[in-house]
């Protein structure tokens, strides 16, 4: 689907910082293997120190791979699915003195049954999008503060092409559907990153959003225990996918892609330097392309935007908001 990118589509980013969230595995691991071959220092932000530690080792064999032989990697504890974890992981991003350049906002469950965080808050809501956007306010004043160039990355969906917002159904209050509540929340990175580029056009901070294709990864997992018609059906069709033929095929017509190279999309949005300075990109893979209709209704955007930052408020500073002019 579209042009295939190269590493050489991305100029080595030497002395770049870059957060990514659910850097442990998927194409958050592949992304933070990428920017690591390419000289950056990466904080992986994830939930399960184990798995981070598993993922530094992996990535630090990819660097030795390419003759990196000490890549400057961290971890730093991030629970996306508790507000305070999120300000705490920001509060640590800060105390290393580290300045950022690369904001990816990767992590996300997909298609769980409907629950609440210990916040209260429906979890595709506040996992994919709502932590994202209390992680992106805490640190934006690291990022204006960087230098020029600096990149926030939304890892959205093709999905959110079929989603609307729904103020009275934010958490499932009506009616709730696993797909349609993964594809709201990605629809809310898109609207976000318009109602936050609005407020910092004077910067050299840019926020883009991409689909990065259909990856086999572990987040299918969420759907698999569905007890109806629908998860029989994903089952099948994993297990048909699975088939070597079905496999070669379906990634030979780019169906479905490789982690690697969505990743590499992810990648080429962070650091290329043909995408410097443009503003709210969205790329399906290696294509851009316009966001739904819903995604750019500006006053829908805003009206997202007021309630999340209510359920944020006690977590971002008050000069934060008056910098951003989110400031009621
Ligand atoms: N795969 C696809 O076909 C596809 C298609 C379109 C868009 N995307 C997007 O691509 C991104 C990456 O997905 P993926 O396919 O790589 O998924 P994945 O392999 O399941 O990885 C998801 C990552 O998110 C982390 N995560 C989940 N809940 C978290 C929480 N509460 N706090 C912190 N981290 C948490 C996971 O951590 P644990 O390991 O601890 O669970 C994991 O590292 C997502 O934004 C997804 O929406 C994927």
């Amino acid at each position: 689907m579209g042009a295939t990118l190269s590493l050489s589509d991305v100029q080595p980013p030497l002395n770049r910082v870059a957060v990514v969230t659910g850097a442990n595995q998927g194409l958050g691991l592949e992304t933070a293997k990428q920017l690591a071959c390419l000289g950056c220092k990466v904080v992986l932000g994830c939930r399960s120190e184990e798995r981070a530690l598993k993922a530094i080792e992996d990535i630090k064999t990819a660097c030795a791979a390419d003759g990196i032989t000490e890549p400057d990697l961290r971890f730093i504890p991030l629970d996306l699915s508790n507000l305070q974890s999120v300000h705490d992981f920001c509060v640590k991003f800060k105390d290393t003195g580290l300045p950022l350049h690369i904001l990816i906002c990767n992590a996300a469950v997909f298609g769980i049954p409907q629950s609440f965080t210990a916040d209260g808050y429906e979890t595709h809501f506040q996992v994919n999008y709502l932590s994202h956007l209390l992680m992106t306010l805490l640190l934006l004043p690291v990022l204006m503060d960087s230098g020029p160039d600096c990149r926030i990355v939304n890892v959205s969906a093709k999905l959110h092409l079929f989603a609307s917002l729904e103020m009275d159904n934010i958490h499932g209050e009506k009616a709730y559907g696993r797909v349609g509540f993964y594809s709201k929340s990605k629809l809310y990175q898109i609207m976000s990153m318009y109602a936050l580029q609005r407020r910092i056009t004077n910067s050299h901070v840019t926020i883009s959003s991409l689909h990065p294709g259909v990856i086999e990864t572990n987040i299918q997992q969420g759907i698999m225990d569905d007890k109806t018609w629908f998860g029989w059906f994903n089952r099948g069709l994993k297990m048909v996918y699975s088939l070597p033929p079905v496999k070669y095929l379906l990634h030979k017509t780019g169906f479905m892609r490789g982690a690697d190279s969505a990743a590499l999309s992810i990648v080429y949005m962070a650091v290329s330097p043909k995408l410097a300075g443009i503003k709210c990109l969205y790329y399906d893979e290696t294509v851009p392309r316009a966001t739904s209709a819903e995604s750019r209704r500006e006053e829908r955007q805003e009206m997202l935007l007021d309630y999340s930052l209510q359920c944020i408020e006690k977590y971002v500073p008050g000069e934060t908001l008056e910098e951003l002019n989110l400031k009621k």
